[in-house]
């Protein structure tokens, strides 16, 4: 008996598919700037709550839709927690452990073997830094031990033979980088600039690393009252623009413009190209009485600015992939951590009973990606049925 089951697909209809699902994935999955949000497991005392379970953690990360957790003080039962996840995991050694490492490599072999051995590769680290802030945490002139630290924090990785685990460290940007505005005429501040940054972009760069960066606009905004307020939350409005009259770019918002200066600075120190990853980013939802910009509704006006600008994959003016990776900082209010005090500001997404503060689409593929990417598959299935009729009449 004869089957009666379509026609196979002729040759040049295959190719036609193929070249058509091409032009589909470039179109609908052009990759998006990693976005992921910053976590401190609360140290349990006797008054405190009890830290939610790592299990409830990892939950709460993948259907909040981020692909990355940036973990602050690493530990190794919430690790644990996210093996065979999709979620990455940037894991932060504490600075505290930033000396030692500098001055023994079995002290961060040691590390590693508490904190990666165990679970790598079925929890996804990328990423290690080695401190966090570590400039405005530790006295004058320790950071001199930094390079040292990632040295060998890098060589143990090595000889553990992982070799795709990127070791960096962070630092903050009101610290680190002077005359920010305009963002052309950036460099990197003070002593640290010859002894310490630019080692350190020499070993990014041999290493394939990124430089990581805290970026804070609403303190940035605080310390300049000229600032308009739109333009430090992604507000889009005609007159919220800067112009850089050196480059001759025009800014639409503060985290384009500090993201511009830490790239000037680093042309300015003899490196291009090195990719930036925010380390932190947020704006608080309270804060003390003279705070008045500390409050939910400008805190959820720039953490959907700032996910609707990382996901239009427009990048900066002065790069165009933008940032490579994105930390908004925190997963829930600190008051978990610290315990509550009147005037402590809030940057929790999530509330300390872990209910969302904010209706924000953090995941990349948001409703209307979603429906553009159905749009597209629908078109695809109509052209090539269209395209297929008149070829099938060819080849009879
Ligand atoms: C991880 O992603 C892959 C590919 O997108 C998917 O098939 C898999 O189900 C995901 N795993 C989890 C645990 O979400
Ligand atoms: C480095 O640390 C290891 C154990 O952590 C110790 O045995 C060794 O003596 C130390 N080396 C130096 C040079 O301090
Ligand atoms: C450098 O990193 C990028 C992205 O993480 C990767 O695609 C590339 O293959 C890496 N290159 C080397 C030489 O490791
Ligand atoms: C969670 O905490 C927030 C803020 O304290 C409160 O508004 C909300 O009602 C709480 N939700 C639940 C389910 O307890």
């Amino acid at each position: 008996m004869a089957s009666m089951g379509p026609p196979p697909l002729s040759f040049s209809t295959f190719i036609l598919s193929l070249y058509l699902f091409s032009l589909l994935l470039r179109t609908t999955y052009s990759l998006p700037t990693t976005l992921g949000v910053t976590y401190f497991t609360p140290v349990p005392t006797t008054t405190q709550p009890k830290p939610p379970p790592p299990v409830h953690i990892a939950t709460a990360i993948s259907s909040l839709g981020f692909n990355s957790i940036r973990v602050l003080n690493p530990d190794p039962t919430l690790t644990r927690a996210f093996t065979y996840t999709n979620t990455t995991l940037f894991l932060t050694i504490p600075n505290p452990l930033v000396q030692p490492i500098a001055s023994n490599r079995s002290m961060a072999l040691r590390w590693l073997y508490v904190h990666v051995v165990p679970f790598y590769p079925r929890a996804r680290i990328t990423t290690i830094s080695v401190g966090n802030d570590f400039l405005s945490a530790s006295p004058p002139g320790f950071y001199s031990f930094l390079l040292p630290a990632i040295r060998n924090v890098h060589l143990a990785l090595r000889d553990i033979g992982i070799r795709k685990i990127s070791v960096s460290t962070s630092f903050s940007f009101i610290n680190i980088v002077s005359t920010p505005f305009p963002p052309s005429s950036a460099e990197f501040q003070g002593l640290a600039s010859d002894n310490l940054i630019k080692p350190l972009l020499q070993f990014l760069r041999d290493t394939n690393s990124s430089f990581l960066i805290n970026i804070y606009p609403y303190n940035v905004y605080r310390l300049n009252s000229e600032i308009p307020i739109g333009f430090a939350l992604f507000q889009e409005h005609p007159f919220n623009f800067r112009d850089d009259l050196i480059t001759g770019v025009r800014y639409r918002n503060l985290f384009d413009m500090m993201v511009d200066a830490v790239i000037s600075a680093m042309t300015a120190a003899g490196f291009v190209n090195i990719p930036v990853v925010v380390a932190e980013t947020g704006w608080p939802s309270s804060g003390d009485a003279l705070e008045v910009d500390a409050n939910s509704a400008y805190a959820e006006m720039y953490l959907r600015g700032l996910v609707a600008h990382l996901k239009s994959g427009l990048g900066t003016p002065l790069r165009k992939e933008g940032v490579a990776e994105a930390y908004i900082y925190e997963l829930f209010d600190d008051e978990v951590r610290w315990g509550k005090t009147p005037h402590e500001r809030s940057w929790g997404i999530l509330f300390s009973n872990m209910t969302k503060k904010y209706e924000i689409e953090f995941s990349g593929s948001d409703s209307a990606g979603g429906s553009r990417a159905f749009l597209c598959l629908c078109s695809f299935a109509v052209a090539v049925n269209i395209i297929r009729g008149p070829l099938h009449l060819l080849s009879l």
